[in-house]
């Protein structure tokens, strides 16, 4: 049923490295997903463009039906979420204290974290990494160029290889032992962020903790579906070519239905 979903949203293609962990995990529960494709990226604007985008994305949700709400965008995640908490009455999941909680316990000493510039500059996870372990270094980077590429489904391109390693550089010469994949679109470049940190570092990405704390909470609040098979509904806003193009090998299936919708 509609309102027995869980509404997960991102600017684009890159909050569906969640939907994917999620649909595996619980693959009785109907996921609604939106990319707000029209206003990517969300990463290069400032915490109040993002808090509003954040807040009309998570309304149009919300007026779906959701039970609960996933921030599958670190962006929003480290600037929205305790007016994204304060607007709407339902449990409200964001991807940075998964992340950072993954990456701790990964063992990590000398932590690199990348992201967007929103994320670096909110110096959100250099804050919770410190927090749950304060004896941690924490090295950051923005990677500006990492989302377009990722939206363009440039992963495996030479430019994203040649990107990546000028990127990752300042962070390789402090000697990180763990990278933590501080956005969601970056998952999808792995294969050139690989190449460059080499194969001894440990990549730690959000998404699948992200999943599995939702599966814990649904537990906690009694709001898991007994039974059920399934689906989702995606809804873009933009013209869904691209994201329907770039998407399915993210996802690992096909798309049921993009809708294109008009949020804000
Ligand atoms: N995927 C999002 C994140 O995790 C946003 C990327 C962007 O829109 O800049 O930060």
């Amino acid at each position: 049923m509609q309102h027995q979903a869980i509404g997960v949203f991102d600017s684009g293609v890159g909050g569906l490295t969640v939907c994917r962990e999620l649909i595996r995990l619980l693959p009785k529960e109907q996921l609604l997903y939106l990319g707000d494709t029209a206003r990517v990226p969300y990463g290069t604007k400032s915490p109040a463009t993002v808090t509003q985008y954040a807040l009309e994305s998570a309304e149009f949700l919300c007026a779906q039906g959701i039970k609960l709400l996933v921030v599958a965008c670190n962006t929003a995640s480290a600037v929205a979420l305790p007016q994204l908490r304060d607007r709407f009455n339902l449990p409200v999941i964001g991807v940075l204290e998964p992340g950072a909680r993954a990456a701790v316990a990964s063992g990590g000493h000398r932590i690199g974290v990348v992201g967007t510039e929103g994320t670096i500059n909110s110096d959100s996870y250099r804050q919770a990494l410190l927090n749950l372990a304060p004896d941690t270094a924490v090295f950051s980077a923005a990677c500006p160029l990492f989302v377009p590429l990722a939206e363009e489904g440039w992963a495996d391109h030479s430019v994203a290889r040649q990107v990546a390693a000028e990127y990752l550089a300042p962070l390789l010469a402090e000697k990180i032992d763990t990278l933590v994949l501080g956005c969601t679109h970056y998952p999808l470049l792995e294969g050139a962020i690989r190449v460059a940190v080499g194969p001894g570092m440990k990549l730690v990405d959000s998404a699948a903790a992200t999943a599995l704390e939702v599966v814990e909470l649904l537990e906690r609040a009694e709001l898991a579906a007994e039974e059920g098979t399934g689906g989702q509904r995606f809804f873009v806003t933009d013209v869904p070519t691209r994201f329907r193009r770039i998407g399915m090998g993210f996802l690992g299936a096909e798309f049921q239905s993009v809708e294109q919708v008009h949020i804000g």
